[in-house]
């Protein structure tokens, strides 16, 4: 497995797999790898002849007040882990190669990024967007792999994709979790052992959420109440959002019709947690 800390290196080691005809598989991370990343890796390097894993904590796409300092790093474990998957290349470069010091040109996006996440995080998305734009331009992969736990980045990723005809496929991965349920962000590193167990209520609150569509409850006030009381209910939690969207506009819905995102954002204590399902089963309902 090579490291790569340059875009020149990247694009000559991709330029000779792609004399090849080798596939490449892209999976972009800021690092601090778990067993969600090691999900899509593993895919990755079953779909594909060659695997990059980028690792890059964008600071594009943390706002002024959010966790760029403090997010975790280790590249060491990063690699580690990369190597025993049978990653091909790890490209772990820092802010300098990737933003020159007049760097001016962004990828915005409109309304996929007014819900949800985007809310609460201005200039989230527009970070995502033109550093995803970046790997997929310096890595020419043929296919990225993200996890379906950020599903409004993954929504917003495909909707750049189909948008500026990007030649690239991208595959959505489903969420891992930990035992209790806790979908696994690497995030968790900043949870006590007091909050880790409070943090269990994310997921609680999805399931209660799910068993009342599945009992035939349409009326999307009735489940995000249902949603917000189970999480108050946990002294440590405090409610970012409670969203319940069409999934493909990601636009808010009243009643149930078409299938949906139910997504949470939960601070418990100082740490911001998400996880969501989609809802398909309309017809049965
Ligand atoms: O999901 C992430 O880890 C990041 O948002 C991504 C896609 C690597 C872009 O920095």
């Amino acid at each position: 497995m090579f490291i790569a800390t340059t875009i020149e290196e990247v694009r000559k080691i991709v330029s000779d797999w792609q004399n090849e005809g080798y596939k490449v598989g892209l999976v972009p991370t800021m690092g601090f790898l778990h067993e969600g990343h090691e999900s899509l890796i593993q895919k990755a390097v079953r779909d594909n002849e060659k695997v990059i894993v980028s690792i890059f904590v964008n600071p594009m796409q943390f706002g002024p007040k959010e966790d760029f300092s403090s997010y975790p790093r280790d590249l060491e474990h990063d690699t580690n882990i990369c190597k025993k998957a049978g990653v091909h290349l790890v490209f772990a470069p820092d802010s300098r190669e990737m933003y020159a010091s007049d760097f001016c040109t962004f990828v915005d996006m409109n309304g996929l990024t007014d819900e949800l996440c985007g809310k609460s995080r201005e200039g989230h998305f527009r970070g995502v967007c033109t550093v995803v734009t970046k790997l997929f331009n310096i890595t020419k992969s043929n296919r990225a792999y993200f996890g379906e736990k950020d599903a409004q980045q993954l929504a917003v990723i495909k909707r750049m994709v189909r948008d500026l005809n990007m030649d690239i496929e991208i595959i959505g991965c489903p969420t891992v979790r930990e035992k209790d349920g806790l979908a696994k962000s690497s995030r968790n590193s900043y949870l006590s052992v007091q909050e880790r167990k409070a943090a269990v209520i994310l997921h609680e609150s999805l399931k209660l959420a799910k068993s009342m569509l599945d009992s035939g409850e349409r009326n999307a006030a009735k489940l995000r109440d249902a949603i917000s009381n189970k999480i108050t209910s946990q002294p440590l939690a405090s409610i970012v959002y409670v969203s319940i969207v069409d999934s493909i506009t990601l636009k808010s819905v009243d009643k149930i019709e078409a299938p949906i995102l139910i997504a949470v954002s939960v601070y418990i204590g100082k740490t911001k947690l998400i996880d969501n399902f989609t809802y398909e089963k309309i017809n049965k309902l």
